[in-house]
């Protein structure tokens, strides 16, 4: 039988990551998984049981309990957790602060990634593999995976987008303050003891500071298909 091809896609947060794995996905009939939403639906569980963040054990069983799903849906995938749509609540501002937490504590870790790899297996099922986007994918996850991408952009590019992203939502911020935040995001992920964000010696690494989201999945799509694995 032939393996599923895994797709790894990591980098920093604004790099486009979401959108450019799900368009891939698509373009590949392949499954897209979206590990930043499950260490997200794990933070609003624990910020609606006000649970102490720096209780690992707490946080632990709070990872067990939870059943996270991942739907495919247009515009945006969804999220639901324990049967519930959470798709917008995860992606508040006191959420994306207070994932930290839980991406740092190792045993909620261990049960994600578990659980990332399960998804992944998608012989059985109806996609021909699954894109995996996130910080530790290649690393971590599927350290074996066919396709290891990094996909960076500037601090600046990136500071712009999620500028954008804030003002559509009507939170008022400036690109001062906004690129302070990208770069604490980004010491916090790059300096995680555990599951931190880093390259391997065989990722393919793009920065597309330069490129719409759609152009950095479709150079992404010609890359897989002139190196068949
Ligand atoms: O990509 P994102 O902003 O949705 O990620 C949400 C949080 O989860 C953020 O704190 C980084 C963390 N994360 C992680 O530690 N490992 C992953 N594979 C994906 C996300």
């Amino acid at each position: 039988m032939k393996p599923t091809i895994i797709i790894a896609i990591d980098g920093p947060a604004g790099a486009g990551k979401s959108t450019v794995a799900k368009t891939l996905a698509k373009k590949l009939g392949f499954l897209h998984i979206d590990t930043g939403a499950m260490y997200r639906a794990i933070t609003l569980a624990a910020l609606r049981q006000k649970a102490d963040l720096n209780n690992q054990a707490k946080l632990e069983q709070l990872a067990n309990e939870s059943k996270i799903e991942l739907k495919p849906s247009e515009p945006e995938n969804k999220v639901f957790l324990n049967g519930e749509d959470v798709s917008k609540e995860i992606r508040t501002p006191e959420v994306t602060q207070a994932s930290a937490f839980i991406a740092n504590c190792v045993p909620v870790r261990k049960i994600l990634v578990a659980r990332q790899q399960q998804m992944g297996q998608v012989d059985s099922g109806p996609f021909g593999g699954a894109v995996l986007e996130g910080r530790d994918i290649a690393t971590d996850v599927f350290p074996d995976a066919q396709y290891k991408f990094y996909l960076d952009a500037s601090v600046e590019m990136r500071a712009k987008r999620r500028l954008k992203d804030l003002e559509k939502a009507g939170v008022p911020s400036t690109l001062d303050q906004v690129m302070a935040d990208v770069k604490a995001r980004d010491d916090r992920d790059m300096n995680r003891p555990v599951g931190g964000l880093r390259k391997t010696s065989d990722s393919i690494v793009m920065d597309h500071s330069q490129l719409t989201v759609e152009q950095s999945a479709e150079e992404l799509y010609k890359f897989i298909r002139q190196h068949p694995r």
